[in-house]
């Protein structure tokens, strides 16, 4: 395989998927909801999706695809080369604010994350990662991630997770935000992981993600020393949906061990 010709045909491919999304903001963009009043899709999350989809069956006709928007195939194993795309992850940004939105890609082979794509659309910040040859935010390499404790981190973390849901204890949730630095929350799973590998947030957690949420990040953040698992400390297996921790090295474990109580095995 080669991943390095991959690795140049995903980039210009992300780059025009950018463009296209940037020029429809010319047009009329039209909202619908999926599974509640405020999961949004729009035309162009799907017209993204079908424009990756095409591209990829035309030139790699070997290789599967798993994309939020359904066009892609019913991926529920890692066999054999999978990309793994949300053509849009901050859906909800991108409608309300026109910015804080990215397009996530990870390229995986029998489960391993081989190249990781996070591409925040309008402020034209294009971070990637080839496993093993480092992470870069456009041009330039990200530095390895030093540990930090609890007390000098900055936690990525949504507000919902700090009131009762049925995930997990949210007063332990509580105490997390109440130890630490302070918390962000942008709204696109795909920036918060692009903010850990840039060392801009110390740790991200969530509840609920799904693969194309994490895949691109989850490459990217590896190269740069961070790690990601799900919130029992496993290994993501990039199918299902799960919880979901990025963090700096000895944080992460800090965090799983301290502050988080699941609800639920799943
Ligand atoms: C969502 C965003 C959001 C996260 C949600 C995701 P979408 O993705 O990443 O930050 O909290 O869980 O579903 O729907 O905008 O692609
Ligand atoms: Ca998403
Ligand atoms: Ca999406």
């Amino acid at each position: 395989m080669d991943w390095g010709a991959i690795d140049r045909y995903a980039k210009s491919l992300i780059k025009e998927a950018g463009h296209r999304i940037r020029v429809s903001f010319a047009g009329k963009i039209q909202i619908e909801t999926k599974a509640d009043a405020n999961d949004l899709v729009t035309d162009i999350d799907r017209d993204i999706e079908q424009f990756f989809i095409s591209r990829i069956r035309r030139d790699f006709p070997g290789h599967r695809i798993l994309g939020e928007e359904g066009f892609g195939d019913d991926v529920r194993s890692g066999e054999g080369v999978v990309w793994i795309l949300d053509p849009i992850d901050g859906t909800m940004n991108f409608i309300h604010q026109q910015r804080n939105f990215a397009i996530s890609l990870g390229i995986y082979a029998d489960g391993v994350g081989m190249l990781g794509y996070i591409y925040d659309v309008m402020a034209d910040d294009f971070y990637h990662a080839y496993r093993g040859e480092g992470a870069y935010r456009n041009d330039e390499r990200l530095p390895r991630l030093a540990p930090v404790p609890v007390e000098k981190a900055i936690i990525g973390v949504n507000a919902s997770w700090v009131t009762p849901n049925r995930y997990i204890e949210h007063e332990a949730i509580g105490q997390l935000v109440s130890d630490c630095r302070g918390t962000r929350s942008y709204g696109s799973a795909a920036i918060e992981l692009a903010h850990v590998a840039a060392g801009r947030l110390d740790a991200y957690i969530s509840m609920r993600l799904a693969p194309w949420d994490v895949a691109g990040g989850s490459v990217i953040i590896s190269e740069v020393g961070a790690v990601a698992t799900n919130l029992r400390g496993e290994q993501l297996d990039m199918v299902s949906k799960d919880t979901f921790i990025a963090a700096r090295p000895g944080l992460h474990q800090t965090v799983l061990d301290q502050y988080i109580r699941l609800k639920r095995t799943k």
